[in-house]
């Protein structure tokens, strides 16, 4: 059969994606995460490597399949998902931030399953590293897309996100509405653009709104004369 690869708009180009949640750990046997399923990352992860790019998916705990032909490392904290990220990104030229990175840790992280004792407990929790912000700080050329999952003033919140992250799109999803969010087949996305361009998107599948992203992200390489 024939593959015409001057279809293929990303050949050539290293795409880092992250997706999933992140688990910090409490103990052994316990941890605290998010609801991520990976399934919009996974997507993103797809659509690059249909595209022709050598994808590297950084992915925290999920149950789903990855994409063939994509390079899988599996991450659980956000401290190891930051260390993996770092690693590849001289290397890259598209950075998709889609995980659902834990913003807090438990303070102290017990080897031995934590006994219950009378009464209440409290868990003193620390700031985890922020990944996106730390990318946006070391930018070379990269384009950067982060996520803002949201559930009041999503316009407000995305726009803060782009600037302070130093992101060249921010993908800003409700995760109150329906079919948008976590766990869904579909996402309702709004990209806002360090351009100023605000593109809102209706409900689609997780797929379709991979491939709207993808093409913004093939675009904006275009506009930087590196493709
Ligand atoms: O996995 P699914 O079930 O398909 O669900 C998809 C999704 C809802 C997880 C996805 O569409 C989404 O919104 N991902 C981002 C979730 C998130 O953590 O959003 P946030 O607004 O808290 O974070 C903003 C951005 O900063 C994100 O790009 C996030 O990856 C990044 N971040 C956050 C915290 C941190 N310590 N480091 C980061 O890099």
């Amino acid at each position: 059969f024939f593959v015409n690869d001057e279809r293929k708009q990303l050949t050539g180009k290293t795409v880092v994606v992250t997706a999933g949640p992140t688990r910090e750990k409490i103990d052994p046997v316990r941890f605290i995460s998010n609801h991520s399923t990976g399934k919009m990352g996974y997507a993103l992860a797809e659509e690059a490597k249909k595209q022709g790019a050598h994808v590297v998916l950084v992915t925290g705990p999920v149950q789903i399949a990855a994409p063939g032909g994509v390079e899988l490392v599996k991450v659980e904290s956000a401290e190891e998902m930051f260390n993996v990220v770092m690693e590849w990104y001289d290397k890259a030229d598209v950075v998709i931030k889609t995980a659902a990175v834990a913003d807090y840790r438990p303070k102290i992280s017990y080897d031995h399953k934590v006994k219950k004792q009378a009464g209440d407990a409290t868990i003193e929790l620390v700031r985890t590293k922020d990944i996106l912000f730390e990318l946006g700080q070391r930018k070379k050329g990269q384009v950067l897309v982060g996520f803002a999952a949201e559930t009041e003033n999503l316009e407000e919140y995305a726009r803060k996100k782009l600037t302070k992250k130093n992101a060249d799109i921010i993908v800003a999803n409700n995760v109150k509405s329906a079919g948008a969010g976590f766990g869904t087949d579909t996402n309702i996305v709004t990209l806002f653009k360090r351009s100023g361009t605000v593109t809102e998107l209706p409900i689609m599948s997780k797929i379709d709104v991979a491939k709207r992203i993808i093409e913004e992200i093939t675009s904006l390489l275009k506009d930087m004369g590196g493709n």
